[in-house]
């Protein structure tokens, strides 16, 4: 099974970079999830202009005059969009950008990237759900401690210095591996940065950047997805473009469960050939266990044999599905940070709601150990991040249709 590229958490924010650049970008292996679509409509509500070349690859030519201003029906559809806060206040000098809002798994705030754009200079207001930024001649190199290692505030931030005049630092800097790639593409864009996927990335502002045509890497959320959905169903699997360092946690834990998870040059093999054993998990920034993966161990914990802890460190609500893996018969509880799953033998086909993407990709595998049918609601959610995972799952052996509605 080949993993498809990483378009909601790498594609959409190589095209917010892509703002940054007087030509045409163009970014390859990037297949339409519905994330896409909404970043798309708002690079154009800019002022780029965007093509698709054939089915997962778009041309962004942000070479015309750009109206910094991402409004509120765009940005409170997508988290991802308030990416665009950086690269326009590099490029334009100013911004306004409608505040994302929290959502179904936690408050979201953002303060973190105000604060470090702050600190390189500009001016930043929040008025009537905007973030309206400016900087009055330029942005200005500055050292800046996160006071978590936030992703999205490391973007935005690295982002906005790439055009600044002097050196920015981020400390405490976001290391996931959608940073590294955004800091290398920024790199052969022209850009000055030095340890991407590191806690310390320096930035040293240029005046000028320049088109690049690059490839995503593999999604590894959807790595991470199928090897569950194979701890859960049992049997083997070969993943391929993805790589094993971007999901050494997960195998580390399947591993610990009884899986036999190994590298091969283009990705993953795996194979399941009992039931799983419990073990404890908390989710933390990468290198840890990614916060993204929990709904999916959560699904394949209430399988498995033994008691297990669930402990999410990131988000105040991402345990909203557990009620909902309960009505297919898990014996999972959630209390505040925590969640206590017993595992069982068998859970049983039930209607049940994804409140998001994840929580969507969690039900939907533990269908495939459910008796009987599960049928998941509001799967809409799922299409935001996955390209086509019942096709995927079904290519895999899984009985799995998309119903219409
Ligand atoms: N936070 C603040 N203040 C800020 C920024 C973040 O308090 O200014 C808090 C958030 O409220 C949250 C935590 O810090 O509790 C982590 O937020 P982070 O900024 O790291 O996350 P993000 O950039 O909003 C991205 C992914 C998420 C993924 C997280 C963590 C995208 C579009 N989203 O979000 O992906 O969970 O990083 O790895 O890249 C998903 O794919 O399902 C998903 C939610």
């Amino acid at each position: 099974m080949k993993v498809s590229g990483a378009s909601k958490n790498l594609g959409c924010k190589v095209m917010a970079a892509s703002l940054l650049v007087p030509g045409t970008t163009v970014i390859r292996n990037m297949p339409r999830v519905d994330d896409l679509e909404v970043m798309i409509e708002l690079l154009r509500a800019i002022g780029a202009r965007v093509d698709s070349i054939g089915d997962d690859c778009l041309a962004i030519d942000a070479g015309g005059d750009l109206t910094p201003d991402a409004p509120y029906e765009l940005v409170s559809r997508m988290r991802a969009s308030f990416n665009v806060l950086g690269p326009l206040l590099g490029r334009c000098g100013e911004a306004r950008v409608a505040m994302p809002g929290g959502d179904s798994i936690g408050s979201r705030k953002i303060d973190m990237h105000l604060d470090g754009l702050r600190a390189m200079g500009a001016r930043v207001e929040t008025r009537h759900g905007y973030v309206m930024a400016s900087t009055g001649g330029g942005l200005l190199g500055a050292r800046h401690v996160l006071e978590f290692p936030s992703v999205g505030a490391t973007e935005n931030l690295l982002t906005a210095a790439v055009r600044s005049k002097g050196t920015t630092i981020i400390d405490n800097a976001a290391r996931e591996p959608e940073i590294t790639e955004l800091c290398a593409c920024l790199n052969r864009m022209g850009a000055h940065v030095v340890g991407g996927g590191t806690s310390t990335i320096a930035v040293d502002g240029v005046e000028e950047l320049s088109p690049i045509d690059t490839e995503l890497i593999g999604d590894r959320i959807e790595t991470g997805t199928f090897l569950m959905a194979c701890g859960i169903a049992g049997g083997e699997i070969e993943l391929t473009g993805t790589r094993f360092e971007h999901v050494e946690m997960v195998v580390r834990k399947l591993g610990d469960m009884g899986m036999l998870v190994s590298p091969t040059p283009d990705g993953l093999w795996a194979r399941a050939h009992k039931r799983l054993d419990a073990v404890d998990i908390a989710t933390l920034p990468f290198p840890g266990f990614a916060t993204d993966f929990m709904p999916m161990a959560v699904a394949l914990l209430s399988v498995s044999r033994g008691t297990a802890i669930v402990t999410e460190n990131v988000y105040d609500g991402r345990f909203q599905f557990v009620e909902e893996l309960a009505r297919m018969g898990a014996d999972a509880r959630n209390e505040g940070r925590h969640a206590v799953v017993r595992g069982v033998a068998r859970l049983s086909g039930a209607p049940v709601r994804a409140a998001d993407v994840r929580a969507g990709a969690a039900l939907t595998i533990a269908g495939l150990a459910a008796e009987g049918e599960t049928v998941v609601h509001d799967c809409e959610h799922v299409d935001r991040g996955y390209a086509d995972l019942p096709a995927k799952l079904r290519a895999l052996g899984a009985q799995i249709e998309r119903l219409a509605g």
